[in-house]
């Protein structure tokens, strides 16, 4: 590794990590800047703090673009605490030689369990019928209760992309649930793994029109952006669910808003938004078999820990020139395959 002008490196964490991360980039001998605050920094001061970063470990509300990298020289790797990283403008990174990593792999269970937990409670009106009880409204039992709900067993799952977390709930939907699982996605899995994971490939017009549940699980590209609009909403049974614990935007909130005011799907299960942390109005006016929740896919201790420290141990390979498997831009790597830490030099 080259010697920079100064004795330690130094990494910056953006926002309030678990301590044993912060500790392992110490433990290496890193100058570690790590603000405990839990919300981000302006533009400007996240400028001001990368302007002699090595490294930075950040988080899905910290916006790294173009402008934060041109004032970031020294800059090697931007590990980011998310399996997402739409927050980081990666062709740009890696146009500045910068590597790129994200956390994939130690939220996929956590996040399957919580889709899970989100189509169940949306189906079985989980929420509706706490509410209804603490408000002192449970008198009597009856067969037709103010809660009646959908069946979930035995029904279609139309899984909008299949990476490691959209398999890791098919597994749950067909395994546990006993449901037919179709998928949509930008790779067709080969048809031993399809039979292993119990899914079968169809059209996105097939996935729409024949799914009782529908769960978006794909990344938020220029290609993903709205892919749930107004028109693939219309093709949706009337009694349909739909899930989202990817991304926001993927879903066109708006159109979703008004899908479920007109009836034309029956209720949706949220964790993320197109401008989060706000939420469209008009799905928060909708209070039967819409469930809103913060964000909270990954959100387990162990796995918000395991996230950090595999952030942490990302900067670590990349500023030792090792090349971490979080790396997301493979194009920044050199014709031998190796990452060369930069020192400065524009
Ligand atoms: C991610 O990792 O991208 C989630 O949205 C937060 O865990």
């Amino acid at each position: 590794m080259s010697g920079p002008q100064r004795a330690a490196r130094r990494v910056v964490v953006t926002q309030h990590v678990p301590a044993a991360a912060v500790d392992l980039l110490r433990g290496a001998g890193l100058d570690v800047l790590a603000r405990e605050e839990d919300t981000p920094m302006t533009a400007a001061e996240l400028r001001a703090a990368a302007a002699d970063a090595d490294g930075l470990v950040t988080l899905l509300t910290d916006r790294v673009d173009a402008a934060l990298l041109a004032a970031a020289p020294r800059l090697s790797v931007v590990a980011n605490v998310a399996v997402g990283f739409d927050n980081v403008d990666v062709p740009a990174a890696t146009a500045a030689g910068v590597a790129v990593c994200n956390t994939p792999g130690v939220l996929d269970d956590a996040t399957a369990d919580l889709t899970m937990a989100l189509l169940l409670a949306t189906a079985r009106r989980v929420p509706e019928a706490d509410a209804f009880l603490r408000a002192g409204r449970y008198t009597h039992w009856k067969l037709e209760q103010e809660q009646l709900g959908s069946d979930v067993t035995g029904r279609r799952l139309g899984i909008f992309g299949l990476g490691k977390i959209g398999r890791a709930v098919a597994r749950r939907a067909s395994r546990g649930f006993d449901m037919d699982v179709v998928y949509v996605s930008g790779h067709r899995l080969p048809p031993d793994q399809e039979a292993e994971l119990g899914v079968r490939w169809v059209e996105m017009d097939e996935l729409l029109a024949t799914s009782d549940f529908v769960s978006v699980h794909a990344p938020l590209t220029a290609q993903t952006h709205h892919a749930v609009d107004a028109a693939a909403l219309a093709r949706m049974k009337r009694t349909a669910i739909l899930v989202n614990t990817s991304r926001g935007p993927v879903v066109d909130e708006a159109a979703l808003a008004e899908a479920l005011a007109a009836g034309t799907i029956a209720g949706a299960g949220l964790d993320v938004y197109e401008h989060e942390p706000s939420v469209h109005p008009g799905l928060l006016q909708q209070r039967e078999r819409v469930v809103l929740l913060p964000h909270v896919g990954s959100a387990t201790a162990s796995t918000r820990s395991e996230m950090s420290r595999l952030a942490a141990t990302s900067v670590l390979q990349v500023l030792a020139g090792e090349r971490p498997g979080t790396l997301v831009n493979h194009a920044v790597l050199d014709e031998d395959g190796g990452l060369r830490p930069r020192t400065g030099a524009a």
